[in-house]
């Protein structure tokens, strides 16, 4: 057990035997399916048509009989119809962008925003915060659940909250400095970005205050991770969630165990299905993420399909199961000729040089009929200066590990430092140029 965390500070139920812990859920979501199916006339209809009844529910299992819920049916109830409260009776409304389309609208009562506090103050105790800490937060606010998300959680801890948002680097940099915060919340490229422009700026990254980082909002691979811990000096953890089932505050690496990330079951009952048959695979077996939230009061959400990938595992130290880091949503997965393609492994690949920066976007193109895929990376900002051979030695190296480890033929383009465009909040990894 990490100094940093004491297990009496824990709550009950993370410390709860697999008995307690089913039992508890069982009776949650059997009050769940009641509760969507008598206050939301989608869920009625739903499982009417597919001839189910919430007081069908005899065992955990059963669940798998229910239809899903996917984005497009929040999108055709944009913006108000999926909610089981009166507008009235929202105390808050966030969206998540959505690239194309209609965003996709979510809401909360008095009670989801409390239990949404007590989540990620749960999450953020997991990760080795303590009341008293001061809290950056580089999450944006707004509309995009992960900045006041975490500011309502990292008060509800009782840290001293700095609502920074995203955005203007230079500034974030100059508070880093001035107030000295022990944890930063922020998406893993917009963080790099705060870490390369440190550096230009003269300031070693290591030497700064942070200890704690927590990284989600998107997908990152373990070789981020590193590079993170090791230019920050901090600890990287992971945390995940989606504005459909309350935003951040759904699964969080423990700083003391930092092996996947253990998903609050109490609130939140996940499956792994075959995405293409839907059926629900075992515990251990990569799929999509399904979950069913089992307290929500303003949009109960039954058998969401996430487009995430990932797999289930057991509990370490607890009964709660972890999620194994995401692999990457289906939404970004390329098919290049016949081969599935996500960012993350190509970030693998990218972060095996160290001539490179995780900066990158993969562009798909059109070539005589066939999808063709070109990778543009950064070289690292600390050794900008490479000449024009040894660039194109990286080029064909990252080339052939792309080929070896993945499978697919990719065009590698080295861009000097910054040529990528920056985010501040999730990164757009994958820019389609078929149209
Ligand atoms: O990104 C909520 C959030 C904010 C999570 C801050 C963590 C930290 P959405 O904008 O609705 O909500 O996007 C949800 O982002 O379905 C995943 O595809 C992706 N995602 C979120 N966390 C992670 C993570 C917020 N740790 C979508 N790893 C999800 C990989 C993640 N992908």
């Amino acid at each position: 057990m990490s100094e940093n965390l004491d297990r009496a500070t824990l709550e009950p139920i993370e410390n709860a035997g697999l008995d307690e812990l089913q039992a508890l859920q069982l009776e949650r979501l059997r009050r769940s399916l009641k509760y969507a199916y008598e206050n939301v006339a989608f869920y009625r209809n739903r499982f009417d048509a597919a001839g189910v009844h919430p007081e069908d529910v005899r065992e955990l299992a059963d669940l798998a009989c229910f239809p899903f819920t996917t984005k497009q049916d929040l999108r055709d109830h944009y913006p108000f119809g999926m909610f089981a409260v009166p507008r009235e009776k929202l105390v808050r409304i966030h969206a998540s962008s959505g690239t194309t389309g209609r965003p996709i609208v979510v809401g909360y009562t008095r009670r989801d925003i409390d239990l949404w506090a007590d989540l990620i103050a749960r999450s953020l105790r997991a990760g080795g915060a303590r009341p008293g800490d001061l809290c950056h937060i580089a999450y944006g606010y707004g509309l995009f659940t992960g900045g006041l998300g975490f500011h309502y959680g990292a008060e509800r801890l009782g840290c001293t909250v700095i609502p920074m948002s995203g955005g203007q680097t230079e500034r974030q940099i100059q508070l880093i400095q001035d107030f000295r915060p022990r944890l930063i919340t922020v998406t893993p490229s917009y963080c790099l970005n705060i870490v390369d422009e440190m550096e230009k700026q003269g300031i070693n990254p290591a030497e700064c205050s942070l200890e704690i980082g927590f990284f989600g909002a998107e997908p990152w691979t373990e070789g981020m991770r590193e590079q993170l811990e090791q230019r920050l000096a901090i600890q990287a953890l992971d945390t995940y969630g989606l504005s459909e089932l309350i935003g951040p505050g759904v699964a969080q690496e423990y700083l003391d165990t930092k092996d996947g990330l253990t998903i609050w079951e109490d609130h939140f009952y996940p499956e792994i299905i075959n995405p293409e048959s839907g059926a629900v695979l075992q515990d251990g077996e990569t799929g999509e993420l399904v979950f069913t939230s089992l307290s929500k009061e303003a949009l109960p959400i039954i058998r969401y399909r996430t487009r995430d990938l990932s797999r289930l595992m057991p509990g370490t130290e607890r009964a709660m199961r972890r999620m194994q880091k995401v692999v990457g949503r289906s939404d970004d997965m390329l098919i290049i000729r016949g081969v599935n393609v996500f960012p993350s492994q190509v970030e693998e690949q990218i972060l095996y040089f160290e001539e490179l920066a995780p900066h990158y976007q993969l562009e798909v193109y059109r070539e005589r009929h066939l999808d063709a895929v070109r990778v543009l990376v950064e070289l690292d900002v600390r050794l900008a200066r490479l000449s024009d051979e040894e660039k194109g030695r990286v080029e064909a190296q990252l080339q052939n590990r792309i080929k070896a480890f993945i499978g697919v033929s990719a065009e590698v383009r080295l861009g000097e430092p910054g040529s990528i465009p920056r985010s501040q909040g999730k990164a757009q990894r994958v820019v389609d140029r078929r149209r």
